[in-house]
C-alpha cells in the first residue's frame, strides 16, 4: 500500500476545513465526498444537484426527527417533489421489509427512473438506502449523508449496499456508488459515545490495514477521537475516506486489493450473526474480530507478537470488546463459511504483514480453531 500510505501530518488533512472535498475518482461514476460542519442544512451542498427531479428522504425513527427537516427544506428548494420514509432503527431491521417500504414510498411519490434517494442516517439506513437505489428501475442515483461515525469513515464511500440474511450479514446486495456523500460533523453532537466507539472501530481498521502512519497517528489521538474533539475525528474521517476512495479507485467491485478493507470482519460477521444481528454494534464485532485477526496473523507468521500486542491494547483502549462471547467455536467456524470471501467452501482472512499492511489468504483450520478457542485478548 505503499502509493497511498503518505504520513498523517494537521496542516496536510485540514487544507481546506471546514468545507472539504475528496473524489472518489472512478471513471464516469466518480463522486465527491464532502465533509465539514453544517453541511445538510446548507442549500450550497445541493447545488450539483439536479432541478425537477423526485426525491425521497430515507432515514429512521431516531435521526428523522434530529436532521430530517433541515434536509427537506433545502431539497423543496430544488426538486420537484420531496418524498420522505422513516424506517425502524436497528440492524435488525437491515432486511426486506425495510427495503420494500423505500419502493412503497418511492412509488407514493411518482418516482421514475430519473429520481433521487437521500440516505440520511448510520450504516444501516445507507446500506438499505443504497440497495433500494441499486433495484428501483434497475438503478437510480442516490445521496450518502452518513449520521455515525462509523459511516462517516467508512460505509458511505464505495458503493457496497446490501441487506442481511438470517445466515448471514450483508449477504445480499449489489455495488453500486453514490452520486455524492455529505458528512456532516455536526451530526455527531448527538452520537451515543457507544456509537461513536464503535466507529473507531473501522478508524482502527483502515490504519491497520492500509497505513501504518495513520495507525500511529491513532494511537497518538485515541483520547481526543473519544473526548470528540472536532480537529481530531476530522481529520480522522478525511484520513479515512481519502484511503478508502484510493482503494476503491484501484479495485471497485473487490477483484482483490479492496478485500482488506475486510480486516476482522471474518470473525466479525460470524459473530453478529452467532449473538443476533443487533445485539454487538457492527463496530464492536469488528473490534473483536480484528483482534482475532491479528492473533491469526501472528499463528500465521506475519505480524510479530509486539505488533499482535500493541494492536489488541489500541481496540481495548478504545472501549471495544477485545475478548469473545460464550459462543461455540463450530458455530462461528461454520458461520464464516458464508463469508462472502470464502471460496471453494473455506473461509479467506485479512491477514497483517505487519501493522499498516494487509493480504487476504486462506489458513489451516488449525490455527483459525486455535484462534477461537483461546479467544481473543489473553492479558
Ligand atoms: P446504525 O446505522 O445502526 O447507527 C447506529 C445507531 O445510531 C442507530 O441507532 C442510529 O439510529 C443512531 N444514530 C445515527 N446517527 C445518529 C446521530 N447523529 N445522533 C444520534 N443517533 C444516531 O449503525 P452504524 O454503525 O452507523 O452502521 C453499521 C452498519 O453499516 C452495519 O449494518 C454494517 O454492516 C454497515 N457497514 C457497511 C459498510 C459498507 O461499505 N457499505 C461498511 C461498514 C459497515
Ligand atoms: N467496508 C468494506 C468495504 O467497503 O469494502
Amino acid at each position: 500500500m505503499s502509493a497511498i500510505a503518505a504520513p498523517v501530518s494537521a496542516a496536510s488533512l485540514l487544507q481546506g476545513m471546514p468545507f472539504d472535498r475528496i473524489r472518489v475518482d472512478i471513471d464516469e461514476r466518480g463522486y465527491d465526498i464532502l465533509i465539514g460542519t453544517g453541511l445538510l442544512g446548507d442549500p450550497a451542498t445541493y447545488l450539483s444537484l439536479p432541478a425537477d427531479a423526485v426525491a425521497v428522504v430515507v432515514s429512521n425513527t431516531t435521526v428523522a426527527p434530529l436532521f430530517a427537516d433541515r434536509v427537506t427544506s433545502c431539497l423543496r428548494g430544488r426538486f420537484r417533489s420531496v418524498g420522505q420514509v422513516t424506517l425502524e432503527d436497528g440492524e435488525s431491521h437491515k432486511a426486506w421489509p425495510a427495503v420494500e417500504r423505500i419502493f412503497d414510498a418511492l412509488l407514493a411519490t411518482g418516482a421514475d427512473r430519473r429520481a433521487w434517494l437521500f440516505a440520511l442516517g448510520g450504516g444501516v439506513v445507507g446500506d438499505l438506502t443504497g440497495f433500494a437505489a441499486a433495484c428501483y428501475m434497475r438503478g437510480i442515483a442516490y445521496v450518502q449523508m452518513p449520521t455515525t461515525l462509523l459511516a462517516q469513515v467508512d460505509s458511505s464511500v464505495g458503493g457496497k449496499t446490501a441487506i442481511n440474511h438470517p445466515l448471514g450479514k450483508n449477504l445480499i446486495g449489489a455495488f453500486h456508488q453514490p452520486r455524492l456523500v455529505v458528512a456532516d460533523l455536526e451530526t455527531l453532537a448527538t452520537l451515543p459515545q457507544r456509537e461513536l466507539v464503535a466507529g473507531l472501530a473501522e478508524v482502527i481498521k483502515i490504519g491497520a490495514a492500509a497505513d501504518a502512519a495513520f495507525f500511529d497517528w491513532i494511537e497518538a489521538n485515541l483520547d481526543r477521537m473519544l473526548g470528540r474533539d472536532t480537529q481530531a475525528l476530522a481529520l480522522a474521517i478525511r484520513k479515512s475516506c481519502t484511503l478508502k476512495a484510493e482503494i476503491v479507485r484501484r479495485d471497485e467491485k473487490e477483484a482483490g486489493l479492496r478485500a482488506i478493507l475486510n480486516l476482522g470482519h471474518t470473525f466479525g460477521h460470524a459473530i453478529e450473526a452467532a449473538t443476533g444481528f443487533g445485539a454487538w454494534l457492527h463496530g464492536e464485532a469488528v473490534g473483536c474480530g480484528m483482534v482475532l485477526a491479528a492473533d491469526l496473523s501472528r499463528r500465521w507468521g506475519g505480524l510479530d507478537a509486539n505488533g499482535a500486542a500493541r494492536f489488541a491494547a489500541l481496540v481495548e483502549r478504545a472501549g471495544l470488546p477485545v475478548r469473545l462471547p460464550p459462543l461455540p467455536a463450530a458455530r462461528l467456524a461454520e458461520l464464516m463459511l458464508h463469508d462472502k470471501k470464502a471460496e471453494g467452501g473455506a473461509p479467506r482472512f485479512v491477514l497483517l504483514d505487519a501493522l499498516g499492511r494487509a493480504k487476504v489468504a486462506a489458513v489451516e483450520e488449525r490455527l483459525v480453531l486455535d484462534v477461537l478457542r483461546d479467544g481473543g485478548a489473553t492479558h
